[in-house]
């Protein structure tokens, strides 16, 4: 029981934790970013990288230690559905990723405007993933209480 609640603990300032880091990415990627702003970028980046890896090893400790038992989630189709969306999100995160490395790299290297279309489609990614993101409570809800 008390395993259970450790993790479930985890598990959720992690989530809310990784649905800050995305917001503020949405919040620093403008036209008008700065050099500065695209360093502090990259530090949230790196952090929204480890956050989520840490919510998917969390995530698997509550399948495996869980009160319920691994068997409630692998035969679950709503489990199933919120890996898809969590690797969905994952997808969108990539080109973010990339993006964000070369402006980084243009900041540090001095003079830093970042192209209008590479800002447009960054900020594309980042609301998809918002997005996507939002169904994944929403299917958590689910699997804990249908699915199987
Ligand atoms: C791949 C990573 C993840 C795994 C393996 C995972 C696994 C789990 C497990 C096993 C539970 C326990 C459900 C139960 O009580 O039967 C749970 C609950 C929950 N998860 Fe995740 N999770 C992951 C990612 C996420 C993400 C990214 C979010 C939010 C965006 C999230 C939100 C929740 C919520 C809100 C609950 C509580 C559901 C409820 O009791 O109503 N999880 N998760």
């Amino acid at each position: 029981m008390f395993t259970d609640l450790v993790l479930a603990s985890a598990h959720h300032l992690l989530v809310f934790l990784l649905a800050a880091i995305i917001a503020m990415e949405a919040v620093i990627v403008r036209p008008d970013m700065s050099g500065e702003g695209a360093r502090f970028l990259s530090r949230i980046d790196a952090y929204y990288g480890a956050t989520a890896a840490l919510v998917l090893l969390i995530g698997i400790g509550r399948v495996l230690f869980g009160l319920k038992g691994w068997e409630a989630y692998v035969y679950n189709w709503a489990f199933w559905l919120k890996m898809a969306a969590f690797v969905v999100v994952g997808l969108l995160s990539i080109r973010p990723t990339l993006q964000i490395r070369k402006w980084r790299k243009n900041a540090d290297e001095g003079a830093f405007t970042p192209l209008p279309e590479d800002v447009a489609k960054v900020r594309g990614s980042i609301l998809a993933q918002i997005g996507v993101f939002a169904l994944i409570p929403v299917l958590a809800a689910t699997m804990a209480r249908y699915g199987y």
